[in-house]
């Protein structure tokens, strides 16, 4: 049994970051696409490091919650049973700190920059800015490693490969609105495996590929999910 778990904003929730959806349409105060672009960035990155770094330094005051400490004992549970891999679009950190291992950070980590100049990649846990330089080339060029609009996304060979493998899909806390992650289930669904599909959502997405859905905010849904699939949340 292979099972790929997405996971959005909405796990992290309860930790107290906030999804980026809200009904006022900003994210923390700012249009996504001022703070969520190449051309945002072009045109002040000055702004979009301080907003990175707001979003960096908030690492330290929030702790994992109880629906990524059970995915963390999913993974563990699932050792022995089939292919196990998370693929979250947060850019937070609190799945790893919860213990989960086989994680892909689709668009990105806060805790990384990129060298626009040499495109080298690395750890970064302070705050950044445009003067920063490259501990690799020097050059002051460095961004947030964070996928941006119109930018692909990291990792999507292996994670259409596991999309494709997949006998379990389970979306959790996310609107589906933004792709290539909105069309995962459509692909889980499309594998010829009988793949079956879970969404956790207070809101559920009304996504017409689910089979099942558990309308309860992650800490209690992805509790539930390891219940319906027999495995214990102390694995
Ligand atoms: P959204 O903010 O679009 O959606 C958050 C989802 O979480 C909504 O469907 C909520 O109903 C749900 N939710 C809220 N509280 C919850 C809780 N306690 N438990 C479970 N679910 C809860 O966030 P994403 O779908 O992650 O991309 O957004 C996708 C991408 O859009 C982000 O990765 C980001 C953004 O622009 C980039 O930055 C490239």
């Amino acid at each position: 049994m292979n099972l790929v778990v997405l996971t959005g904003a909405g796990i992290s929730a309860e930790s107290g970051i906030s999804t980026f959806r809200a009904a006022d349409g900003l994210w923390e105060n700012h249009r996504i696409e001022d703070v969520a672009s190449p051309e945002g960035f072009m045109r002040d990155p000055a702004l979009v490091h301080h907003f990175y770094n707001l979003r960096r330094a908030q690492l330290h005051e929030v702790v994992p919650n109880k629906a990524h400490q059970a995915l963390a004992a999913l993974e563990r549970a699932w050792r022995g049973r089939g292919a196990f891999l998370l693929v979250t679009q947060n850019v937070d950190d609190l799945h790893e700190r919860a213990g989960s291992r086989a994680l892909r950070h689709m668009h990105g980590e806060l805790r990384r920059l990129l060298c626009t100049a040499c495109g080298e990649t690395g750890p970064w846990h302070d705050d950044a800015g445009v003067d920063t330089p490259c501990p690799d080339c020097g050059a002051e060029a460095m961004r947030p490693d964070i996928v941006w609009f119109g930018e692909i996304p990291h990792h999507m060979d292996e994670i259409m490969e596991a999309l494709g493998q997949a006998d379990l899909f389970c979306a959790i806390g996310t609107s589906g609105v933004v792709y290539p992650a909105a069309g995962f289930a459509a692909q889980a669904r499309r594998n010829g495996r009988n793949c079956v599909l879970y969404e956790i959502n207070p809101t559920p997405t009304g996504g017409r590929y689910f089979d099942h859905v558990i309308a309860a905010p992650a800490s209690e849904g992805v509790p539930e999910l390891l219940c319906r699939l027999g495995v214990g949340a102390d694995s």
